[in-house]
């Protein structure tokens, strides 16, 4: 289908390097590889997982000035399947040699893209795999869709060491079929990756393939509504911002864009010109982890959950986007160059979508005295990307607003997780979307993890609760209340849950720095939809994504505490990430702090969410609080064509 626009597009070069923060090159990709595999003889039973920027100190980047010379070196994790064995390394790309090289014990790097690829084929050349299916009256294995799930930690002896996936099965009628219509149920193949083996076929007994097919695409749907006329997006002049590499700024919003195979995008040295200077606000924002647990108790349905950006990363499933399909309007597209499983560079084309959008009106007031309306229209930035791990779709919006707001916006969408079901039971643990087919209640949690930085490094965390005055002298008429700040001192102090009815939010405030009103100038975290887990205490899934237990956690900045989850999810026992890096309950009072957010969704599926889930939304936002002296967009111009003066 053609989508006409007027629009104009363009995109940043990812071959060269202006800044500390530029994300690898191409070339670099290449370089750090060859120079890793050359130094260190890796042979081709080698995989890389990560080989990305190794991003330099702080005082580097704060310190750098445009024409400085910059030092370039890669992190790279590399995992050898004979071993088998993980290492870190670090490649200086300016001296050309490999300056750290380290075994880590223990761990398993994250399922590879093109360990999915090999995986599948495994699974659907399996004897034991193809008798399964047969029994089932499936007869071609190569439209089988095998979904390799990460394994997760359940303590079993048997897989204690070893390299795993849960492959979960789904068949197509063609290659176009949408597969999550017919699961496969009670089959799974067990694979180990480092060999890339069947390691056993589980078999909970047959169940019949659910009778529809469920597709979403044009060639099925084949009719569409015809009432919609065109609508089109057009800025004449071009848009306002202005994109020198990575480097953004729009109005008075100074940013650098980022991207890593992990997390994805990445939002840093964020500020806001006032008063004469870019101020500072937020250091590095990203998504630091992510997991998806299910509610089903049954068959192997228990073991279902996916941490998908530290066991599948999310940034190396991005999504080339499209002008007119994804993103309308004026384009800059930033391209995301990623790492193959054998170090190669591939370019994700148009990973990284910006533009401005119209939001409404700004501030209006009409002095009814004199019929006078003063009235601004609202302009947001919008930074995003969108990722599909397996059957979801995620996608990242940060949006910057004129008056000094962040905020992020997720947008989940795509195929729900499906299981079949036999004809006319009711599942307590799911919903019934089409006949015979099941989709399990989840939750999907997010942790982004926020090095702020509020007029400098110094930042103190508060808690911020509403308060009834209890009757009394000071509340002799009985309507009193007050908002309460409270600080949070120390990391488990800093440990908490919403309360949307004390209007909970939690202010991050700069105590050396005052506002004219002599107020310490602050942003605030303002929480959005929410909810906990309901997984027990004692769940694996509590004890390997503890993040989720507190929507606030605060630590002090250190370079290597990246993750929620810690580096290495992927089949970890718990107690990695949040958890770890708070035990020693540091300082968090006047120092550089990095504020993570954790959001829940919780999705009890809708058969609306069937064949394909229209888009639900969810997010926070970072509002400035005392940060300016007033209202930051006053200066904000009346629509040109009215003058100001905007009458009926
Ligand atoms: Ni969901």
């Amino acid at each position: 289908m053609a989508i006409s626009t007027t629009a104009r597009t363009e995109s940043s070069s990812i071959s060269s390097v202006s800044h500390p923060l530029d994300p690898l090159t191409p070339e670099e990709i290449a370089d750090a590889s060859a120079i890793l595999k050359e130094q260190r003889q890796l042979g081709p039973r080698v995989r890389f997982e990560t080989v990305a920027l190794r991003e330099p100190d702080k005082n580097v980047v704060q310190g750098f000035r445009p024409g400085d010379s910059i030092r370039r070196e890669a992190f790279l994790v590399v995992l050898d399947n004979d071993g088998p064995a993980t290492y870190e390394a670090v490649v200086s790309l300016d001296e050309r040699r490999v300056v750290s090289w380290e075994h880590i014990p223990g761990v398993q790097p994250r399922v590879m893209f093109d360990e999915f690829m090999e995986c599948e084929a495994a699974v659907q050349a399996d004897p034991r795999f193809r008798a399964a299916i047969k029994k089932r009256g499936i007869t071609d294995p190569s439209l089988v869709m095998v979904d390799p799930w990460s394994a997760g930690n359940y303590g079993y002896e048997d897989e204690e060491g070893r390299r795993l996936v849960l492959c979960r099965n789904f068949a197509r009628s063609s290659p176009t079929d949408n597969g999550y219509a017919r699961p496969i149920e009670g089959v799974t193949a067990v694979v180990d990756l480092n060999s890339m083996e069947v390691v056993r076929v589980d078999d909970y007994g047959v169940e019949p393939l659910p009778p529809e097919s469920g597709n979403y695409s044009a060639e099925f749907v084949g009719r569409f509504r015809e009432d919609l006329k065109p609508l089109e997006i057009t800025q004449p002049e071009g848009p306002s911002f202005t994109v020198d590499g990575w480097k953004v700024t729009w109005q008075k919003w100074h940013l650098r864009v980022g991207f890593t195979p992990r997390e994805g995008l990445v939002i840093h040295t964020v500020g806001y010109e006032d008063q004469g200077r870019v101020r500072p606000i937020l250091y590095r924002a990203a998504l630091s982890d992510m997991v998806v647990p299910y509610g089903d108790p049954s068959k192997d349905h228990y073991r279902k959950n996916a941490f998908d950006a530290g066991e599948y990363g999310i940034g190396s499933l991005t999504n080339s986007l499209t002008l007119g399909c994804d993103c309308l309007g004026e384009i800059h597209y930033f391209d995301a160059a990623m790492n193959t499983g054998r170090g190669e560079p591939f370019t994700i084309p148009n990973a990284v979508c910006m533009h401005e959008e119209d939001y409404g009106i700004l501030w209006k007031h009409t002095d009814w005295r004199i019929g006078q309306t003063e009235v601004r229209r609202s302009r947001r930035l919008v930074v995003s990307s969108v990722a599909t791990v397996g059957n979801y779709e995620y996608g990242f919006f940060w949006y910057f607003y004129q008056d000094g707001t962040i905020q992020m916006e997720i947008k989940l969408t795509g195929i729900i997780n499906t299981a079949g079901i036999p004809e006319g039971e009711t599942p307590k643990y799911g919903t019934i979307v089409a006949p015979q087919l099941n989709a399990h209640i989840h939750q999907h949690f997010f942790n982004f993890r926020m090095d702020m930085d509020v007029d400098g490094e110094e930042n103190t965390v508060y808690e911020v609760n509403t308060v009834a005055e209890p009757p009394g002298p000071d509340n002799p008429h009985l309507n009193a209340f007050y908002a309460e700040k409270t600080a949070l001192r120390t990391e488990l102090e800093a440990q908490r849950v919403i309360d949307p009815m004390t209007g909970r939010y939690w202010l991050v405030s700069n105590s050396k720095v005052s506002n004219s009103l002599r107020q310490p100038v602050s942003y605030k975290l303002m929480p959005g939809e929410n909810i906990l887990p309901f997984a027990h205490p004692d769940a694996s899934i509590i004890k390997r994504a503890g993040f989720m237990t507190k929507h606030l956690w605060v630590t002090p900045y250190h370079r290597d505490e990246i993750s929620a989850t810690g580096p290495y999810p992927n089949q970890h026992p718990g107690g990695a990430g949040l958890p770890e890096y708070t035990k020693h309950d540091r300082n968090v009072e006047n120092s550089d702090v990095v504020v993570w957010y954790t959001l829940g969704y919780h999705h009890v599926p809708r058969p609306e969410d069937w064949p394909i889930s229209p888009v639900a939304y969810c997010g926070f936002s970072l509002k400035p609080v005392g940060f300016f002296d007033t209202n930051p967009v006053l200066d904000v111009p009346p629509s040109a064509h009215h003058d100001g003066a905007c009458h009926p």
